[in-house]
């Protein structure tokens, strides 16, 4: 079972664990606080945490603190996909794609012009391309575009194959995640699949800084299913060594 962090007991006895960290997360806390009082919305206050925090390093803007691990998390991301389902010919919006940790591997397995990465953050997208450049992936003409919602509006009726988001709803709150769930039937093939993962909590439901959400499955079940759509916990990726659960959407 994934670890859920669910009270202030535990937060207070995480600390007392932790005490290295109680410095660094208050001048998190000083940072999204101003940042917050500046952002009209989420996202707006989302864009701001990434701008600083790839303007110190994308890797790690993106959660992998050193290059090994960036790689690892991609291919962690990729291999999962391939053993369930991705296929060359697929066509794929990767939502939240950052500096394609996982894209890189993605849009070089697909054929060319297949991948569409999205993200709200134009800081993540430039260095996104950087990963392309370092990685020779010019011939595939990888897709890259910055978006302020998600609700596609851009983007035509049944066309993507398969729709992936890793560690992007554990950054988002609930009206993120529906705004999504209210649209993204619309763009994927009648038998195409979303996959997303999330941190999973048993507990009270909750998030930190709202910079980090933690959500109960039924909760996103539920949500999915009021849009028409089917959502199945894969228990499979509960036994890789990632600390986010993962969920598999599909049009009923
Ligand atoms: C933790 S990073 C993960 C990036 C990539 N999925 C990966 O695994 O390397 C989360 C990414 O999601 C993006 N993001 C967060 N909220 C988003 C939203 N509502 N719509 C699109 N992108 C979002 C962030 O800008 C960031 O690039």
């Amino acid at each position: 079972m994934k670890r859920s962090r669910t009270s202030l007991v535990h937060q207070a006895a995480y600390a007392l664990r932790h005490p290295d960290r109680i410095a660094p997360h208050l001048r998190r806390l000083a940072r999204d606080t101003w940042f917050r009082l500046r952002a009209h919305d989420h996202v707006d206050y989302y864009r701001a945490v990434m701008r600083s925090d790839t303007a110190r390093d994308p890797a790690g803007a993106v959660g992998s603190h050193n290059h090994r691990r960036w790689l690892a998390l991609g291919r962690m991301q990729f291999d999962y996909l391939v053993e369930h389902g991705l296929k060359p010919d697929c066509r794929m919006l990767e939502i939240g794609c950052g500096n394609l940790r996982a894209g890189r591997l993605f849009i070089g397995y697909l054929f060319t012009g297949n991948y569409y990465g999205i993200d709200i953050s134009p800081d993540i997208l430039l260095a996104a391309q950087d990963t392309i450049d370092k990685h020779a992936l010019q011939d595939k003409l990888p897709y890259l575009a910055p978006v302020r919602d998600l609700r596609f509006a851009f983007l035509p009726d049944e066309h993507f194959d398969v729709v992936h988001a890793h560690s992007v709803f554990s950054h988002s709150p609930i009206e993120v995640i529906e705004e999504c769930f209210a649209h993204v039937g619309r763009i994927m093939k009648p038998d195409g699949w979303f996959d997303f993962t999330f941190d999973r909590t048993e507990g009270k439901e909750h998030h930190v800084l709202r910079e980090d959400f933690y959500y109960r499955t039924e909760t996103l079940v539920e949500l999915a299913r009021r849009y028409g759509l089917k959502a199945t916990f894969m228990d499979d990726w509960e036994q890789s060594p990632h600390k986010q659960s993962k969920i598999r959407i599909t049009r009923r």
